[in-house]
């Protein structure tokens, strides 16, 4: 059993990969070190705290300074989610230990490295997420499996915000196995949480300004799916697909794809029109949304040929310099350059 999941750190070279900081390193080797140990310890339990925590817990609190006490929360915490993560192997303690690990994605700013060159981990999440491509159609997930599979996202979403991991997780193509996710319309709140926290993967993807993460997400259909889920999406996933289109605009070859061909340009147009339209007529006071559909208008008028076809198909509502629907100042100075970029003012 423990050979089945051998298949990172035999060919783990630093030099070929993002670099590694000597602390994250330091952290992987040792939970290496922990994997190299015999099986059944390695497995399940029979987990010893290093000598360094062990000295710090025999030794009296009342002795120790705030620095040591700090150093020794730090072990313990790195134990906990070495443990954690070794956990993941075992059927029973799984779901426990996906839950636990998701929960620290934020305190503990080692978790993607160590998550990503640990033995095995990666394969256990595209596992997670293969099993639950059954429930999709005809749509059967529960409650139970989607919060499950969210946790699964989250430790994804760590994966794709840290600088050290988000490269090799683009190269693996991991973004590709939540499409599927994304490619679903059932309303149920178990659905609506799964897109959600996929385009959350997508979305820390796209919030690091990375070149490389917006050409490997053009090349992929994720403007599409993110299109469709802008159309037809609750407010939380369309705010979200919104912002991803929003980030790949930004980006100069994500606007010159887009504005390539008259089809990418009106497809994104149509959406965003309809968008607003829907706003407008529900008097849905979102201004989030407003923020980015008026970014996305914006970024389009900084093409030229867009530019020209924009003054034309621009929302009707859009096109009063004083429409007062916009109450952020930066969003109402979007507002304004937009109409000057298109001659409207
Ligand atoms: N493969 C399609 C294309 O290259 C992808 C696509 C569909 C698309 N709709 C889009 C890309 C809108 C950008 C904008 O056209």
């Amino acid at each position: 059993m423990s050979n089945q999941y051998v298949i990172v750190p035999q060919n783990y070279r630093s030099d070929s990969m993002v670099s590694i900081s000597p602390a994250d390193k330091r952290y992987f080797e040792q939970a290496q070190a922990k994997q190299k140990s015999p099986p059944q310890q390695m497995m399940f339990g029979g987990y010893s705290p290093s000598p360094s925590l062990q000295k710090s817990l025999s030794t009296q609190l009342s002795e120790q300074s705030i620095d040591d006490f700090s150093r020794m929360q730090k072990d313990s915490d790195t134990e906990l989610v070495v443990q954690y993560i070794l956990q993941l192997r075992d059927a029973d303690k799984r779901e426990q230990a996906l839950s636990e690990l998701s929960k620290k994605r934020e305190s503990f700013p080692h978790l993607a490295p160590l998550l990503w060159h640990s033995v095995g981990t990666i394969a256990i999440f595209l596992q997670e997420i293969a099993v639950v491509y059954q429930h999709l159609q005809p749509a059967q997930l529960t409650p139970a499996q989607s919060s499950r599979i969210c946790s699964v996202l989250g430790l994804l979403q760590c994966l794709a915000l840290h600088v050290q991991t988000r490269s090799c997780f683009l190269r693996a193509h991991i973004p590709l196995f939540l499409y599927p996710f994304l490619n679903t319309s059932n309303k149920s709140k178990a659905f609506e949480n799964l897109r959600v926290t996929s385009l959350g993967v997508i979305g820390a993807l796209v919030k690091g300004d990375d070149p490389e993460a917006i050409n490997f997400l053009m090349q992929t259909e994720i403007i599409p799916l993110c299109l469709r889920i802008m159309k037809k999406g609750q407010e939380l996933s369309r705010t979200v697909a919104t912002f991803i289109v929003q980030k790949i605009l930004l980006d100069d070859n994500g606007l010159n794809y887009i504005c390539q061909t008259p089809e990418r340009f009106f497809a994104v147009s149509q959406v965003l029109q309809t968008m607003i339209d829907d706003l407008h007529q529900s008097q849905k006071d979102d201004q989030r949304l407003l923020r980015h559909i008026i970014r996305c208008y914006l970024r389009l008028s900084e093409n030229q040929k867009a530019g020209e076809v924009l003054k034309k198909y621009l929302p009707q509502v859009l096109k009063d310099p004083t429409q007062s629907f916009i109450k952020d100042e930066v969003v109402k100075k979007w507002h304004n350059n937009l109409l000057q970029n298109l001659s409207i003012k």
